[in-house]
């Protein structure tokens, strides 16, 4: 039971930029459609106005912010705090060394990133705006299908709507951060369900106009 307590967190803060980079737009976003106001040759929108060139950058930008906050609190402040306070000095090195020896930034330094991204929280941006550019490149392309299929803007497509930005953003991270199968099979289920929720709330606080 613990060890399922811990995939759910640990995946929770994973895919944290995720939910904030497909969130945000809703308050962030307008103006300029992605798709110029286009059509598709079956005469209706390529995406609709609801793809926006600033919710998508937007979007990107909070994913960014979110994952540097998170690299931040977890490599600076929770290793540090969360190890009892009689652990000597030299432990706390230790771990601080354990959580930066990585798979990331291992790979970074593949892509020769190390050097301009050897700073985590630096680190913790591009991974988070990577996310949510992968997640947004996803609810683009489920527009794409929605519209193809005669759904109208703001009309819920079930599953696509709830989990295409999660499966997308998932897939853009996965050279970077290789997560195990767990973490997605969880958060499946789990961010379907948040997405719902979070709809429902937006609704009912008048932040949009549809229910789902
Ligand atoms: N949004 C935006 N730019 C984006 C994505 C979203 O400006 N790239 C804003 C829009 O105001 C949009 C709202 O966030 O209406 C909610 O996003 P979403 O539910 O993805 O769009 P829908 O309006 O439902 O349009 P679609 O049917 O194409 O998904
Ligand atoms: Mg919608």
């Amino acid at each position: 039971m613990d060890a399922l307590i811990q995939i759910f967190l640990d995946s929770a803060i994973f895919v944290l930029p995720l939910w904030f980079g497909n969130a945000s737009p809703t308050i962030l976003g307008g103006g300029a459609p992605i798709d110029g106001g286009r059509y598709w040759r079956d005469g209706k929108r390529i995406l609709g106005d609801g793809k926006t060139i600033r919710g998508f950058w937007m979007g990107v930008l909070s994913g960014g912010v979110i994952g540097a906050l998170i690299a931040f609190i977890g490599y600076n402040i929770l290793p540090i705090t969360l190890l009892p306070a009689e652990t000597p000095i030299i432990m706390r090195l230790e771990y601080l060394e354990y959580l930066n020896s990585g798979i990331i930034p291992k790979l970074l330094s593949q892509f020769n990133l190390a050097t301009t991204l050897d700073n985590l929280t630096l680190l913790g941006f591009f991974v988070g705006s990577l996310m949510a550019f992968g997640g947004l490149i996803g609810d683009i392309i489920g527009s794409f299908i929605k519209r193809r299929s005669g759904i109208e803007r703001g009309h819920t497509f079930i599953f696509l709507d709830q989990l295409g930005f999660l499966v997308v953003g998932m897939i853009f991270v996965f050279p970077l951060i290789p997560w195990p199968i767990q973490w997605f099979l969880i958060q499946v289920p789990f961010t379907f369900i948040l997405h719902i929720l979070a709809n429902l709330i937006g609704y009912f606080t008048g932040i949009q106009d549809v229910p789902l």
